[in-house]
């Protein structure tokens, strides 16, 4: 490749990074008309089927990496499926169309339409199972907290390092049975923790601005397709997170090796998640501390997007006023 065409590609990913908002755009404004309605599947695909329209308008040879499962369960944005209008760079795609679809479902806060883009190889394809994480803000020595350490060990060296008393730590934590002991450690450590129903890529982001959300640390498990996006978003801002995939069958253990996973066990850093020059975008699908939700109003829908880039650790908010379509107005 000559310097020149390194250089196209470097002004093409550039103004890329903008046309993603229209992207994340479509898929809340898509699945926010069905808010409230007490139908994921519904929702869900009403934010996949914007999304993937959207993706291929942009001009780029995008391959899905982390997207709505293998080919057989999911008709659309599957992973391995070629996105874009071509011609454009080799970039990996991952999507997370309606990320919180009960939250989305019920009307409640923290759903997210978000989407990642990476130079090609660079986001671990990330088999659809649990990884345990942990994840904390900008601002603090490296390895100050670790998924090795108990999290008695995670929250004294956080609050140390913050120069604050355990006391005055806030966990966020997923709202789930098998997190039971890991809230009583946590609370046994002096902080305090704070449940959430769904969402946990947001959950993750909300690390990176303590002072606004008052969350100085992620702990426990979820998805790790919605780790990769996590870590995506939290290298632009220089927080620290690590995750090791839950491979707890030999089925999975098989599977996950059929997607490059050599070792099982294996601590991943943030940049082993989602390394090179990546851009993730977040459009607030229902009302969150991260983004505002989508509002129909009479003449035009209102979007609120955040997009992280991580060459520059720019982060954008797009607020955006959409005339053309109207209130609820089926596109
Ligand atoms: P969906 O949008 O796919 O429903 O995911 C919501 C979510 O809360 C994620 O944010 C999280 O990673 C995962 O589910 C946790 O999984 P589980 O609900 O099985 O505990």
């Amino acid at each position: 490749m000559t310097d020149l065409t390194i250089r196209q590609q470097e002004i093409i990913e550039r103004i890329l990074t903008l046309e993603l908002v229209r992207v994340t755009e479509r898929a809340a404004v898509s699945s926010a008309r069905l808010r409230g309605r007490g139908d994921e599947k519904a929702a869900d695909q009403a934010a996949v089927d914007a999304m993937r329209r959207e993706l291929n308008r942009l001009p780029i040879d995008g391959r899905i990496v982390i997207g709505e499962g293998e080919r057989d369960e999911a008709p659309m944005l599957f992973i391995g499926e070629e996105v874009g209008a071509k011609g454009g760079p080799k970039v990996d795609i991952a999507v997370d169309p309606l990320e919180g679809t009960t939250l989305c479902a019920k009307d409640m806060p923290g759903s997210i339409a978000v989407m990642a883009m990476a130079q090609a190889g660079s986001l671990l394809n990330a088999p659809d199972v649990y990884m345990d994480k942990i994840a904390v803000g900008p601002g603090y020595p490296k390895g100050v907290v670790d998924l090795d350490m108990t999290p008695e060990e995670n929250i004294r060296s956080l609050a140390k390092a913050k120069g604050v008393k355990p006391a005055e730590i806030c966990v966020l934590i997923l709202d789930r049975p098998r997190h039971e002991a890991l809230i009583a450690a946590c609370r046994r450590a002096g902080a305090s923790v704070r449940l959430i129903q769904d969402g946990d890529v947001a959950g993750v982001i909300y690390t990176t601005q303590p002072d606004y959300t008052h969350i100085d640390l992620y702990l426990g498990s979820g998805g790790a397709p919605e780790g990769v996006l996590a870590a995506g978003a939290l290298r632009c801002v220089g927080g620290q997170m690590q995750g090791r995939l839950i491979l707890d069958t030999q089925a999975k253990i098989e599977r996950a090796a059929t997607m490059g996973v050599k070792d099982p066990k294996r601590k991943y850093d943030m940049r082993d998640l989602a390394s090179g020059d990546v851009v993730v975008a977040a459009t607030g699908v229902t009302d969150s501390p991260l983004v505002r939700g989508v509002r129909f109003n009479r003449d035009m829908v209102e979007t609120e997007t955040v997009i992280y880039r991580s060459v520059t650790g720019t982060v954008r908010r797009i607020s955006a006023e959409h005339r053309e379509m109207g209130k609820f107005r089926l596109d």
